[in-house]
């Protein structure tokens, strides 16, 4: 019975440790590819993102594959992802930066062709 315990705990302290290894995992564990394009949007772990991203690195990066399999590159300024027009706003299409919406009055844009439904935006500069 002691054994079991012990052997059952040992599974457990493993599967935890997978698990954590694979939250923390960053992804310099494969190494960068600098030819290539970001796929927007792309898959990783839970998430879906439609721009670079920065956790687990020190700078923006993207992937190279829809679904990330260890191809990324870090980004540089034009592989951010780009305004997608024309978009869908409220009742209005845009075929510009807007600042329709925004309290500040600065400009944004969608980066799916409607925003209503995936509300997915950035500044423009
Ligand atoms: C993922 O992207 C890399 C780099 O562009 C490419 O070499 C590879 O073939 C892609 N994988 C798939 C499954 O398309």
């Amino acid at each position: 019975m002691a054994l079991h315990m012990v052997l059952l705990l040992l599974w457990v302290c493993r599967l935890h440790s997978v698990v954590d290894q694979d939250y923390r995992g960053t992804i310099s564990r494969f190494p960068e590819v600098r030819e290539g394009k970001c796929v927007f949007p792309f898959h990783y772990k839970k998430g879906t993102f439609y721009d670079c991203v920065k956790f687990n690195a020190r700078h923006e990066w993207c992937s190279l594959n829809k679904t990330y399999e260890g191809y990324w590159k870090y980004c540089s300024k034009e592989d951010f992802a780009k305004c997608m027009f024309p978009f869908w706003y409220r009742r209005i299409i845009y075929h510009e930066c807007t600042e329709d919406g925004e309290s500040f009055g600065k400009k944004w844009c969608s980066l799916t062709q409607n925003y209503n439904k995936d509300k997915i935006w950035k500044y423009c500069d």
